[in-house]
């Protein structure tokens, strides 16, 4: 199977209405809402990036991948025990299957949804620097403040039992290819975090796709999802934005040594981890894998140790 991209992810939450107020100061765009089903997009030319279903509890349903081709929906099937292909009643159309990771999260598969024209975005950000004064006698004017405009999802974060219990599925399955590996302290083989990318040959592809990270509990649950946005400019404006309006801040604006990607993590009124990215390491699949100790990690090469309810 051929994976091109993360597609969306999917959420059961308590309240449409809030939601849809949270996710639209974050950037999202509302597509639909109607009692019992919100669907929305970022700017960047997807029909739509992120679901949510009305319901009593407020619990992950799953994510799902575009993939190549028809062909590779049948594979899924036909190989890998996928559901039956089913036609998607969701904007954009195209056909579906659904994978279930050893864990029970539910992975869908893809293929034929449209795609929109995307909207604007940004005069790129010239930046002057000691080394190149690239903007020479202009006044530089400033963007308004307001939600961010988001270009993709890029990835998503899961919190699962065993990190060695789950890798296989990922590599085996989706073709993922681990991008950093963490081990616990002086023990090499017990591997608990790993960053997983698509697999798409020598195209440059995102440091990863999919972050599996062993819970301490041994839950299975979603840790964050996250979406691009244009530049940490429009990071630290979005981070400006959401505090202005009392949501409640995770982590961030800060960068992480491994991916390279400055993050920005918030809360929606359910609790789950809404984050925005700029500026990702770009891998081949020749790029390699990287190990490391776990303890020997920092997470943030700008400020600070990771705040506690990172992980709560
Ligand atoms: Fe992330």
């Amino acid at each position: 199977m051929r994976l091109k991209s993360l597609h969306h992810v999917k959420f059961q939450v308590n309240d449409l209405a809030t939601t849809e107020k949270f996710a639209q100061d974050f950037g999202l765009i509302t597509v639909e809402i109607c009692p019992d089903r919100l669907i929305m997009r970022t700017n960047g030319g997807d029909s739509y990036a992120y679901v949510a279903e009305r319901g009593d509890a407020a619990v992950f349903t799953g994510f799902a991948f575009e993939v190549e081709s028809e062909a590779d929906l049948e594979e899924a099937v036909r190989v890998h025990k996928a559901s039956p292909i089913r036609t998607l009643d969701m904007p954009g159309g195209g056909k579906a299957v659904t994978l279930t990771d050893p864990n029970g999260i539910a992975v869908d598969l893809i293929h034929g949804v449209a795609r929109i024209p995307p909207g604007e975005a940004y005069a790129p950000l010239m930046l002057n620097s000691p080394l190149n004064y690239v903007r020479e006698g202009r006044f530089e004017p400033k963007r308004p403040l307001g939600p961010a405009k988001l270009f993709r999802i890029g990835h998503v974060g899961l919190f699962i039992p065993s990190f060695m219990a789950t890798l296989p599925w990922y590599v085996d399955v989706l073709g993922l290819i681990p991008s950093d590996v963490y081990h616990l302290p002086g023990q090499p083989g017990i591997r608990i975090v790993g960053f997983l990318r698509l697999n798409r040959g020598e195209e440059l592809v995102d440091h990863h796709c999919v972050a599996l990270m062993q819970s301490r509990g041994g839950e299975t649950a979603c840790h964050h999802i996250s979406f691009e946005a244009q530049d940490f400019e429009a990071q630290f404006m979005s981070h400006r934005y959401l505090e202005s309006k009392g949501y409640e801040l995770v982590w961030g604006v800060g960068r992480h040594p491994h991916g390279s990607h400055v993050f920005d993590v918030w809360r929606d009124p359910d609790r789950n981890r809404f984050e925005t990215f700029t500026d990702t390491d770009r891998l081949r699949a020749s790029d390699g894998t990287r190990v490391h100790g776990i303890h020997e990690v920092e997470m943030d090469v700008w400020s600070s140790d990771p705040p506690d309810r990172y992980f709560a």
